[in-house]
């Protein structure tokens, strides 16, 4: 006979069994390789004693290949929820020792139902990947419970935020998940992405590169962008995920938590009224002008590693979260180029996805020049990063320390795409593009007549010859087109700028802009969704 003690030491020993996994030995080789548990990870990630599992008894429905011997519960997904500073959150970690952490049809619906509970109570879900993707032995089946997370993913996407925490394996199609998601972090050396492995490009292509050359933490931060950060281990990495949280709502519908702030609002920082070089062809860093604009100096920056010539990431002012896009003087000039359109692009619409205000500080000489950058389609890309800072509706505030010139002054966050606030510096300059580019076009038939009457004078003339003839009527122009043109003051005679204010008081200027902006409630036509040039 059955009694209820019997129940409860079988309860006790299913249990048992799900904490085990896939087994001791499996999780030493697990720690041996640097990783965690599934278990110690949600542990890191979750403030202490909050985690509820879900489906803890799940188990794989398969009979084929001998699996019906080899049933494990929880079938190697830990699933649940907990808090992060307080505010819930949803959970998914693969358990690697289980199949290797195999998607299979029950853990799937595991997943599915951890999602769908997530959209119902709006929070976020995060997920802990480390797998060897589709379970082999349920074929078809997998490849399903796939499908229904990927919807998921996208019905998601803009409601709730995803995190993807990429913490080994994840290859084949099983990519696509965390490509939908907001953000992406791996780990240095254990964890790797790629839609098709070493082997098989050695066999297409007969190209040879390793698992972390092809799609290593480095790669994917450097050089691909399709992670977002780059950890050096897994403690280190869902640090970060917690950090990232914390600037963001739990949905669509509510405001970023806010922080209360000791850094004065009216702080003055008299360091920048000379932060930007006079000499106008002179780099400065922007993180620098960022660190002292922004509470306490701090800035979380995302894609720290790919297409540095543009700055996004995270900070607050006077505790309220802003997402911050910024042209970097100091590498490449600042120019635009495709990786960071769509890196900007991106990371706009993630913020006016969720009530992050956007600040943009501009310092653009343009979009990059080049062969390469038209073929690879430039225009189509630098469109994006046009098309989200034009359909956001947040709060938008933009100042101009430096260059401002061209299309690349009407993309990055002008008056006329509905930027509340837009505010320069005395050193701004905002033309359709620089002094020295602008004097060649507009005086290029009065050059040609000076040179002409020297060669008159002098027989043929040298390159040398040519730049000294024109070196006094070219810095004549250059000073009468930069007198005119680039200056903040054309802009705020017609007030496409709203103030040109000393870069000292540009934080106070911000934080006054920011509450005044606090009750904004801009919409877009209705339509079932615009068509972003993708
Ligand atoms: C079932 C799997 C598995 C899988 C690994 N295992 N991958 N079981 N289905 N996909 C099991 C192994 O049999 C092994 O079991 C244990 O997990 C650990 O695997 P190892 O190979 O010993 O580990 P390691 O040497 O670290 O190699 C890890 C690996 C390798 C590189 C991930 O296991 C591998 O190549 N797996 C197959 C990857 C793959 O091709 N998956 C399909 C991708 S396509 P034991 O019992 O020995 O411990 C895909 C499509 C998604 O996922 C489509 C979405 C639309």
């Amino acid at each position: 006979m059955i009694t209820p003690e019997h129940l409860v030491e079988e309860l006790e020993r299913r249990n048992r069994l799900a904490e085990e996994g896939g087994g001791e030995e499996r999780r030493e080789r697990q720690h041996k390789e640097g990783k965690l548990s599934a278990r110690e990870r949600i542990e890191l990630l979750l403030d202490e004693g909050t985690f509820e599992e879900t489906d803890r008894l799940v188990m794989h429905r398969s009979t084929d290949f001998g699996m019906q011997e080899k049933r494990v519960p929880g079938d190697g997904f830990v699933t649940g929820y907990g808090r992060i500073d307080g505010r819930v959150v949803f959970v998914f970690a693969q358990d690697f020792t289980v199949f290797g952490g195999s998607l299979s049809e029950a853990n799937a619906a595991k997943i599915v139902k951890l999602m769908d509970m997530a959209m119902r109570v709006g929070a976020p879900v995060i997920g802990l990947n480390d797998s060897g993707g589709a379970r082999i032995q349920e074929g078809v089946v997998s490849l399903a419970g796939y499908s229904d997370i990927f919807l998921r993913n996208t019905l998601s996407s803009g409601v709730i935020p995803q995190i993807s925490a990429i913490l080994g394996p994840c290859a084949g199609g099983a990519v696509y998940s965390p490509a939908i998601t907001d953000f992406t972090l791996m780990v240095d050396k254990t964890s790797y992405m790629f839609v098709t492995g070493p082997d098989v490009i050695k066999t297409v292509t007969h190209e040879d590169v390793t698992k972390e050359k092809l799609g290593g933490a480095s790669t994917h931060n450097e050089i691909s962008g399709v992670a977002h950060f780059m950890a050096h281990d897994d403690r280190e990495c869902l640090a970060m995920v917690r950090e990232l949280f914390s600037f963001m709502p739990s949905n669509n519908l509510d405001d970023p938590p806010r922080r209360p702030c000791t850094d004065p609002v009216d702080r003055a920082d008299r360091e920048l009224d000379t932060l930007v070089p006079a000499d106008s062809t002179k780099p400065y860093d922007m993180k620098e002008v960022i660190h002292r604009l922004v509470d306490d100096r701090y800035f979380f920056e995302v894609h720290e590693h790919f297409a540095a010539n543009l700055v996004v990431g995270f900070a607050r002012l006077n505790g309220r979260p802003v997402g911050i896009v910024a042209n970097q003087p100091a590498v490449l000039a600042g120019v635009l180029d495709i990786n960071a359109s769509v890196k900007g692009a991106r990371f706009v619409r993630f913020c006016d996805a969720f009530n992050i205000p956007l600040l943009t500080l501009e310092d653009v000489p343009g979009f990059l020049p080049g062969v390469d950058q038209e073929y690879g389609g430039i225009i189509r890309h630098g469109a994006k990063l046009l098309y989200a800072f034009a359909e956001a509706t947040v709060p938008k505030m933009t100042v101009i320390t430096r260059k401002a010139y061209g299309g690349a002054y009407c993309v990055m966050s002008s008056k006329h795409i509905r930027t509340d606030v837009n505010l320069a510096w005395p050193t701004a300059e905002i033309a359709v593009m620089g002094p020295e580019g602008a004097v060649n076009v507009v005086y290029g038939r009065e050059f040609q007549k000076v040179l002409k009457e020297a060669a008159e004078r002098e027989g043929p003339l040298s390159e040398e010859r040519k730049a000294e003839v024109l070196k006094e009527i070219r810095a004549e122009k250059v000073d009468e087109f930069r007198e005119q043109f680039a200056n903040p003051y054309v802009a705020a005679e017609r007030g496409y700028v709203d103030a040109v204010i000393y870069p000292r008081e540009t934080r106070r200027r911000l934080i006054t802009a920011l509450e005044m902006l606090d009750g904004k409630r801009e919409k877009n036509p209705p339509k079932k969704h615009g068509n972003i040039p993708l």
